[in-house]
């Protein structure tokens, strides 16, 4: 399907060439934007009327559709009352009520919610708050460990604890030193347990960064929760802090409301955005335990916990976060997390032997398909590039990983959008294995 401009949209296009610079871009080759003008469900709609099926929840955010009615409203009635407040001497009761209503869903040692504006400056609090912890109880601490090839977003924070190379190469002298380990495959859980007990024994270890159970950006990297809660056994022994990045695993993906509601073990710290606000503002929360609370209190002001956003705990996102758990307290969203999970199940052992797949694997409601390909395997593989324009031309939204496709889609998606995404990735894998001549 080749697609035609009329001439306003030819405007808009140019008007944005002129003016705009999209993230993780390459804005030199770049293909046209494709304007988008109203969103509904789990389409987002162009503005020549064209539907696009939201296959990545516009980057993992939109968990309960486009332009959702319950959020729409409770965004607009609190437009009216209060926009924003500053958040220091001054609350308001939208960010009482979203603390209150996360803790009841967050594992019981977790006790306070810090406020910020993404999932990257979730991050960079959780990070800040482990290494002034250990200051202000005066041991010197100040090493973290974090997953190799991980991704914990694009402040120097959390690009230092994400895995190094093409995204973050120029920043490579300034970031911080890390200790990192491998990912625990299955069959290498044994290696990174190893790999953590030599770290863990030189000492001066503040805390261990994870994204629980899926490593994201990493191309959708999965791992079981026994060796993770194994990993936050010795991370115990060792009296080092535990930070779970659940900015993409949290609010359903995995199948449970957190992925660490699959552990024994409950983290020190949590990391949320994405999902948190149903995908509809920017907003970002740290959660931490009352050890980690308690040790920022003093009558030394040296010990406050210097840290704030102009926006921290804006009134209009903690709205649309309260009205998104509205929704998550509906037995038909449960349902249609249930529902997804079955399907891509379904759809994963149906397509397990195609020649075009390495590896098909699913957590949850995230569903990976890891083509076969004689090319490198990383996030630079041309064949992303030829599945985006494949799967866009199809009406699809998806956005692989290099050579990993995957679904991570909002939970209203319906069966019949489902089918057909599966069998375009069907039909984009036989056509793959007969220009490549791979077979059984
Ligand atoms: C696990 C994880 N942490 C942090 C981030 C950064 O979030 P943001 O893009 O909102 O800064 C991301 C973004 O993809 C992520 O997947």
């Amino acid at each position: 399907m080749s697609r035609s401009f009329n001439s306003d949209t030819r405007s808009w296009l140019a008007r944005d060439a002129a003016v705009v610079w999209h993230p993780f871009t390459q804005m030199a080759t770049a293909d046209p934007h494709l304007n988008i003008v109203r969103g509904e469900g789990a389409l987002l709609f162009t503005e020549e009327g064209e539907a696009i099926i939201d296959a990545v929840s516009s980057w993992w955010v939109n968990v309960h559709g486009h332009a959702h009615p319950h959020i729409a409203k409770k965004v607009s009635e609190q437009l009216k009352t209060l926009e924003h407040t500053i958040f220091a001497g001054f609350t308001h009761p939208g960010a009482i009520a979203l603390a209150e209503r996360l803790l009841e869903r967050l594992p019981e040692n977790q006790k306070r919610i810090f406020y910020s504006d993404n999932g990257s400056t979730s991050v960079e609090v959780g990070l800040k708050m482990a290494l002034q912890y250990w200051y202000n109880k005066g041991e010197e601490r100040n090493k973290i460990i974090a997953l190799r090839d991980a991704y914990h977003g694009d402040t120097f924070g959390a690009m230092s604890v994400s895995g190094r190379g093409g995204f973050n190469q120029p920043f490579e002298k300034l970031m911080f030193d890390v200790e990192v380990v491998d990912v625990p495959l299955k069959g290498q859980e044994d290696e990174t347990l190893a790999q953590l007990q030599t770290i863990l024994e030189k000492g001066n270890v503040a805390s261990f960064i994870m994204e629980p159970l899926v490593q994201g950006s990493a191309g959708m990297v999965m791992y079981a929760p026994e060796i993770l809660d194994r990993m936050i056994d010795k991370c115990r022994e060792f009296d080092v802090l535990v930070h779970a990045d659940e900015v993409m695993t949290g609010f359903g993906r995995t199948g449970t409301f957190f992925a660490t509601d699959q552990l024994r073990n409950h983290p020190d710290i949590f990391s949320l955005s994405k999902g948190l606000t149903g995908g509809t503002m920017a907003l970002g929360v740290t959660s931490c335990t009352q050890t980690i609370f308690d040790a920022f209190l003093s009558e030394d002001k040296m010990k406050t916990f210097f840290h704030g956003h102009s926006f921290t705990g804006n009134p209009v996102a903690c709205a649309a976060a309260c009205a998104s758990l509205d929704i998550f307290d509906r037995k038909e969203t449960k349902a249609n997390i249930q529902r997804i999970c079955d399907r891509h199940k379904q759809f994963g052992i149906q397509m397990k032997n195609h020649p075009g797949i390495a590896e098909i694997r699913q957590t949850g409601t995230i569903l990976a398909v890891e083509v076969k390909t004689a090319q490198n395997t990383s996030y630079f593989n041309h064949l992303r590039d030829e599945m985006y324009r494949y799967f866009l031309n199809k009406g699809i939204l998806l956005r692989p990983l290099g050579n990993v496709v995957y679904i991570l889609a909002p939970y209203c998606i319906t069966d019949e959008q489902l089918n057909r995404i599966y069998d375009q990735i069907g039909a984009f894998l036989d056509a793959h294995c007969i220009r490549h001549s791979l077979h059984d």
